[in-house]
């Protein structure tokens, strides 16, 4: 921030994600497809998939109750729920967190949208608001279940996950700095019309526009006095498949004539954790294009909670951060592009998430690609009353439905 105001943001963070898991090997053997597409062509390895009691509100109370556990709710008196797979069309769905984590009555709750770009524009609104109230702070939450059709490009790609972060002044993590570089273009790369549940989506678009937002979006940082690419220690991206976090910065070094590190951890069944053993020491500059993917390749797209998972990713891995400053590029089809950058705070690595990110991924309960794919054809109708049954072995859990409202309890 600007000398003579208190820096403000990431205070706390944390990631959650769903009950099951589908393994891309599985997924390769049942389509008759290389597995090496998925692991080195997409540079993904699994894909979170929700319990039949999961949704965007129980992960997102999930990744948000350990940090109100944490630090309490004083002066939290606003709720940013950004969600591309939001689960009504007029009640915003950090309504259910709200309740559930028992949140006071004194807050403003609203949902954003925005494909994968809303939680960065969350995450900008709760710092105009600490800006102009330094003492209050803003939980926003990105929450997302990845959903394409069956049997489409989209769908090994697919994930679910929650990230959860605490906005405040004298942050311990992350502090936003004030220079943003913005691109929006209005284009049909990726949608979701309201009568479908899955996305449709035009991939080779979609990849296209994601790389016309990334220069257009370098390009005004450029114009508004941001950094250049020398002064940027480490990048983050949006990470729809972590190979895209790759084009995006063979990409960027493109734009800024940079020698920028473009390996992505070689995946598998077998390094399905956190090794970046195999990452050159010496070559081109590291800027964390390794360490950022390491979660996100387990868990699929999380939609707006990917960038966030992939700061999670490189807080929890790089040892060398304190006083660094990185950039995030954040993008959102239809379409936004963002490129921000922060600085992290020493001593944020006293805040690492690792052991209980890796826990839970590992914790998941894979599906045959059968019972995979006869939860992904279920579909509730919320003019039936139903029960959902107890699965989850989360601390939320979505209970069912009763005179069309969807209904959410403590599992
Ligand atoms: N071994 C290693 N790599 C392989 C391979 C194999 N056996 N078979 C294919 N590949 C590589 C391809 O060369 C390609 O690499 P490249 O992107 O570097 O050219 C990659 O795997 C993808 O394969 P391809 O056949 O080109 O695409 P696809 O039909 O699988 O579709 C997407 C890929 C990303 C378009 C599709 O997954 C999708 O639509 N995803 C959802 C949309 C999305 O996430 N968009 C991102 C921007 S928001």
């Amino acid at each position: 921030m600007t000398s003579g105001t208190a820096p403000i943001g990431i205070d706390d963070i944390e990631l959650a994600t769903s009950h099951h898991v589908v393994k891309l090997d599985d997924f390769a053997e049942a389509n008759g497809t290389d597995p090496a597409k998925f692991h080195l062509g997409l540079g993904q390895d699994e894909f979170s998939f929700p319990a039949p009691d999961e949704d965007v509100v129980t992960m997102a109370a999930a990744a948000a109750a350990p940090i109100i556990a944490r630090s309490g709710t004083e002066g939290i008196r606003t709720l940013l729920f950004a969600t591309e797979s939001g689960i009504d069309q007029s009640k915003a769905a950090g309504m259910a967190v709200h309740s559930l984590l028992e949140l006071p009555s004194q807050m403003r709750v609203v949902e954003v949208k925005e494909a994968c770009y809303s939680a960065t524009a969350a995450l900008q609104a709760a710092v105009g608001i600490i800006t102009r109230s330094p003492g209050q702070r803003v939980l926003v939450i990105a929450s997302d279940v990845a959903r394409y059709e069956l049997d489409t490009p989209g769908e090994p790609t697919q994930g679910a996950g929650a990230v959860a972060m605490l906005v405040s002044a004298n942050p311990k993590l992350l502090e936003i700095e004030p220079v943003s570089g913005l691109n929006s273009a209005d284009v049909d790369d990726f949608w979701r019309p309201n009568d479908s549940t899955t996305a449709i989506v035009d991939g080779a678009l979609s990849v296209t526009a994601y790389l016309d937002a990334l220069t257009g979006a370098w390009t005004d940082l450029a114009a508004q006095g941001g950094p250049e690419m020398a002064e940027i220690d480490r990048v983050l991206y949006h990470q729809p498949f972590t190979k895209m976090a790759k084009k995006a910065q063979v990409h960027l070094a493109g734009l800024t004539g940079e020698d920028l590190d473009t390996e992505i951890v070689a995946g598998g069944s077998g390094a399905a954790g956190t090794d970046v053993s195999n990452v050159a020491a010496a070559g081109p500059r590291d800027t964390g294009l390794a360490t950022s993917t390491l979660y996100n390749r387990r868990l699929g797209n999380s939609y707006t909670a990917s960038l966030y998972a992939g700061l999670c990713s490189l807080l929890d891995h790089d040892e060398d951060l304190a006083g660094k400053r990185i950039g995030l590029f954040s993008y959102g089809s239809g379409s936004v592009g963002e490129f921000f950058t922060a600085r992290v705070v020493p001593g944020y690595e006293q805040h690492s998430r690792r052991q209980a990110v890796t826990e839970a991924l590992d914790a998941r309960v894979p599906l045959s690609i059968d019972e995979y794919r006869a939860l992904h054809a279920a579909e509730l109708s919320s003019a039936e009353d139903v029960s959902t049954p107890k699965v989850t072995a989360g601390p939320f859990r979505f209970a069912g439905i009763k005179g069309r409202a969807r209904l959410y309890e403590r599992a």
